[in-house]
């Protein structure tokens, strides 16, 4: 069955209302989904993953340190050709977002496109996330055939 790791920090719980929408909307798709808050979170996790989605809020211009260090306790996994999401709530500026993709992308994943939200998710932006899942889950199905 595909597999989907949504990691997430959160200080303020914006980030983490996104990352419970995605694993909602990834669930509809039939998937297994492992959703962790990054203080929590086993690399081990993500070897077999067909997908991740990374998430962190804005702090001071730049991803949680807790975030930044999780991923790059990922070195020593093979990520290429995994697909990959970077999400986050911000206030006004988007370098968290920025840096997961970059450093994701930089290692091989098929990333989609930055799933943003400003300050506490509303309803819309809740059914936005949901569809992000959708189409993560989507794309893991595509990946776990391509690879298996
Ligand atoms: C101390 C502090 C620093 C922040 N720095 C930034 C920033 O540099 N850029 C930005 O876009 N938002 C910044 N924000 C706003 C947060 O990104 C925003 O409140 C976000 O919704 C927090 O998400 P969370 O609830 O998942 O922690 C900052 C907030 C605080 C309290």
């Amino acid at each position: 069955m595909p597999k989907l790791v949504i990691i997430y920090g959160t200080g303020s719980h914006n980030t983490e209302m996104m990352a419970r929408a995605i694993q909602e909307g990834a669930r509809t798709e039939g998937i297994e989904v492992v959703l962790e808050n990054v203080n929590d979170a086993n690399k081990n996790d993500i070897w077999d993953a067909d997908a991740i989605a990374v998430g962190s809020p804005n702090y001071n211009h730049a991803m949680m340190p807790t975030v930044r260090k999780f991923l790059s306790e990922l070195a020593d996994i093979d990520l290429s050709g995994k697909t990959g999401l970077a999400f986050g709530s911000y206030g006004w500026s988007f370098e968290a977002t920025e840096g997961i993709n970059e450093i994701l992308a930089s290692r091989g994943v098929e990333m989609m496109a930055d799933l943003c939200v400003k300050r506490m998710p509303g309803e819309d932006d809740l059914e936005e996330c949901r569809k992000a899942g959708v189409l993560l889950a989507r794309n893991s199905k595509r990946m776990e055939v391509l690879y298996v």
